[in-house]
């Protein structure tokens, strides 16, 4: 079965625009958990737009399923995560002025500062992923600095304007996958993916899990959240 991570920023970010305690993201973890959400997955960003310190904390101590934390390789957001001891560290490239993620981590580019991190993470206990674009390059350096997971970047497949790039978006996909398998790592893919796109990516050989947010946050608006992580759960095999 594949499992799903719901990430739940969009909380905070309601929370931060009035700047209040609510809606709560640890609130919203236990609807996602009571909807079959394997995991929980925040992003402590750098600028601390929406998830804060104490979310992640709280989540870690609170939650039944297993925490996934995004970051970027900012030095205190590296040592409150060697803290904080999540299940799993997904590391994420990070750009102040972006409204999300944009692109795949830069492994090969940044391997010198990567791969002692990636060893001090998995030395203490903490599962590490590396969020790349669908590049075999990338693919094969994250295997070579000893990541256990990568997450394949799927924005490019969810932003496709034609049926032939919707294609050749995910051909290089299903590429990657097998890549990646081959090169014993494991596979996780997210970013853009909604009701409508997800069930071709979640049927991808040897996919393990996906990591969603935007969406299920939005429909959950209309839905409950419950119910919104209950019905993307129902099209994952
Ligand atoms: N995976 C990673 C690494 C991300 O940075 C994000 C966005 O925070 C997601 C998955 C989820 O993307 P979306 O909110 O578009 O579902």
């Amino acid at each position: 079965m594949v499992k799903l991570g719901v990430n739940i920023d969009h909380v905070a970010t309601v929370r931060q625009a009035r700047g209040i305690s609510e809606p709560d993201p640890v609130n919203a973890a236990v609807l996602a958990e009571l909807g079959g959400a394997d995991g929980i997955t925040v992003h402590l960003r750098e600028d601390h737009r929406h998830i804060q310190e104490r979310d992640v904390r709280l989540l870690q101590e609170t939650i039944k399923t297993r925490l996934n934390l995004e970051l970027a390789l900012a030095p205190e957001i590296l040592d409150f995560a060697l803290q904080i001891k999540p299940y799993a560290a997904t590391f994420v490239p990070e750009k102040r002025e972006e409204l999300t993620t944009e692109g795949g981590l830069d492994v090969i580019g940044h391997r010198l500062k990567l791969e002692p991190v990636v060893k001090k993470f998995q030395d203490a206990g903490i599962v590490v992923s590396l969020f790349i674009d669908p590049d075999l390059d990338q693919i094969e350096a994250a295997a070579s600095i000893g990541a256990q997971f990568i997450e394949i970047h799927t924005g490019r497949y969810c932003d496709a304007q034609s049926e032939d790039d919707l294609k050749k978006e995910f051909s290089l996909i299903d590429l990657a996958c097998i890549t990646a398998s081959n090169l014993g790592l494991r596979i996780n893919a997210g970013h853009g993916l909604n009701y409508r796109n997800v069930i071709p990516i979640a049927n991808l050989p040897g996919l393990e899990e996906l990591n969603i947010g935007h969406s299920i946050i939005g429909h959950a608006i209309f839905v409950g959240l419950e119910r919104a992580v209950r019905e993307m759960k129902a099209l994952l095999p």
